[in-house]
């Protein structure tokens, strides 16, 4: 897996303002960089001598069966990326066994992409809209497509000032031509009593994402979350924010097992997947570089990516010492590690 030749191959197929889209970050984009520099600040200690002919990268997310703990994060724009758009994604992910959320702005349809048959579950993130009721509309709709789990995403109390977007004069188009504010969009008021209200109305399994910290974590969990995703919206919000590797702990440990704790953020190699499950994430959802595969050779591209994940988490486990994914534990990770930046 070559991530960086993929960006390239993408970069040269699309426009400087949609790249800029993709790559960018809020601010100065410390917190974009951090987030994949954090993952490498960890080290291993690995095992051997563990006898590790076979390999079970298989997991579970919410009582689920997926192929392995890497899943592709909701992002907008994918019916922009191809001609497909999020049906590419989808196929891609059906074909591997992947967990793909869906992400209802701007993407393309939900219902398109409902039809593409999958045994893998299939996740819809949905925004609290200022429009309220065609937040609840989709929620409503989602458990007749087959979806397993809304995602709330509730790290945009603003848009993030994305200055490579403002300086290209970025406009935010809906897959139906519809150039909308992202500011205007927002409900701005939200709390965790709006939590509570949609758990209550959502016939599926509600999980919020964008939460850092672990007092808000069980807040959550209060008021109805199956599960959080620990997250800095890969540093396109916040600029400043920690990096999300070195929030899970704290979430995970206040969380402690009340609910499933999931992150991404800068995941880019096969290590940094096994990395977030030592520190007791149950699956990492990845964005960009699904985007790029999506822009590079449509459903194939997503297929390379998510297969390149796959494999790489495979060789880790094997190189650990560890068979099965429920023997990723705390003892893989060198304690004090972030001393080796
Ligand atoms: C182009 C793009 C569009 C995105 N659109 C959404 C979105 O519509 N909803 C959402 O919750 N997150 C969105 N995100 C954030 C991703 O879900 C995810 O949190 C982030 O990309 C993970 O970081 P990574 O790209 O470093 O893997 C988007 C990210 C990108 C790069």
């Amino acid at each position: 897996m070559d991530l960086p030749d993929l960006e390239a191959e993408a970069k040269s197929k699309i426009d400087a303002t949609f790249y800029d889209y993709i790559a960018g970050g809020a601010e100065d984009e410390r917190t974009l960089t951090d987030n994949e520099a954090a993952w490498s600040r960890f080290r291993l200690r690995p095992k051997v001598l563990r006898d590790v002919r076979s390999i079970d990268t298989t997991t579970t997310v919410l009582g689920a069966r997926i192929s392995s703990p890497v899943a592709v994060a909701p992002m907008a724009m994918q019916h922009r990326a191809s001609e497909t758009g999020p049906v590419a994604t989808a196929r891609a992910s059906a074909a591997t066994g992947a967990l793909f959320c869906m992400g209802l702005f701007g993407a393309g349809s939900a219902k398109a992409v409902a039809a593409v048959p999958d045994d893998a579950p299939r996740w819809l993130q949905v925004y609290v809209l200022a429009d309220r009721e065609r937040s609840v509309a989709a929620i409503a709709r989602s458990a007749d497509q087959g979806y397993g789990a809304v995602m709330l995403t509730v790290d945009v109390a603003r848009q993030g000032n994305r200055r490579r977007d403002a300086r290209n004069r970025w406009t935010f188009q809906q897959s139906d031509g519809q150039v909308e504010d992202p500011n205007e969009l927002f409900d701005h008021a939200l709390t965790f009593d709006d939590i509570h209200w949609f758990s209550e109305r959502s016939p599926i399994p509600l999980v919020v994402k964008g939460v850092m910290r672990g007092d808000d974590a069980n807040a959550c969990i209060d008021a109805g979350a199956a599960g959080i995703v620990v997250s800095n919206h890969g540093g396109r919000q916040l600029d400043g924010a920690l990096a999300t590797a070195d929030a899970l702990s704290e979430v995970v440990d206040s969380v402690a097992g009340r609910a499933e704790v999931y992150v991404d953020g800068g995941i880019r190699r096969g290590q940094h997947v096994v990395k977030a499950l030592a520190l007791g994430a149950q699956a990492v959802f990845v964005g960009r570089p699904v985007m790029w595969g999506l822009i590079a050779a449509d459903q194939k591209g997503v297929e390379g990516v998510l297969r390149g994940f796959q494999n790489e988490v495979e060789r880790v486990m094997a190189l650990c010492g560890v068979r099965e994914v429920s023997e990723i534990d705390a003892s893989l990770l060198a304690p004090r590690a972030q001393d080796f930046a």
